[in-house]
């Protein structure tokens, strides 16, 4: 009888421990699952067609924290923007040019403020308190129709190159 009873506890046990198990799976799974926007080969593609002014929205390529911000109509223009039609965006790999923190975006300001050592980046990406030796650097992109493809190299990128626009 005694016997029974630690055999069924013992089954008991065992069955918890698979269904724990197979959460745990499926919650590993979930973390591995690339993001909706991520295509294959180190390519994310972004819809920026539902940004809206002034949200930073950050994503992920191969690694990284991108920051994908929509520019309001009151926020300067900048060599540095990503255009579509009428609407700027900036676009940079979130990670402090001084050691690699990522910084938050404070909208009320407009600013990205990096809490390591106090560097602030304006909306553009440029640096407005020092120690980032340089602004925040922007990924290779391609724009295609309303979506920004990160990881090629467009037209526009290119000439952001030439103009000496890229760190
Ligand atoms: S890592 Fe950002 S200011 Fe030092």
């Amino acid at each position: 009888m005694e016997k029974n009873r630690r055999d069924f506890m013992g089954m008991a046990l065992g069955g918890f421990a698979a269904i724990g198990g197979v959460g745990a799976l499926y919650a590993m799974k979930r973390t591995w699952d690339p993001l909706p926007s991520v295509k294959a080969a180190g390519f994310t593609t972004i819809d920026l067609s539902t940004m809206e002014p002034n949200k930073l929205v950050v994503e992920k390529w191969r690694g990284k924290p991108i920051f994908v911000l929509k520019k309001t109509a009151d926020m300067k223009a900048d060599d540095r923007d990503v255009v579509i039609g009428s609407d700027r965006f900036h676009v940079s790999i979130g990670l402090c040019t001084h050691l690699g923190c990522i910084p938050a975006y404070e909208g009320a300001e407009h600013k990205f403020k990096c809490a390591c050592h106090g560097g602030e980046f304006d909306a553009s990406g440029r640096v407005l308190k020092t120690p980032p030796p340089s602004p925040l650097v922007i990924p290779p992109f391609k724009i295609d129709g309303n979506k920004l493809v990160l990881g090629e190299t467009g037209p526009e990128y290119k000439k952001m190159q030439d103009a000496g626009l890229i760190a």
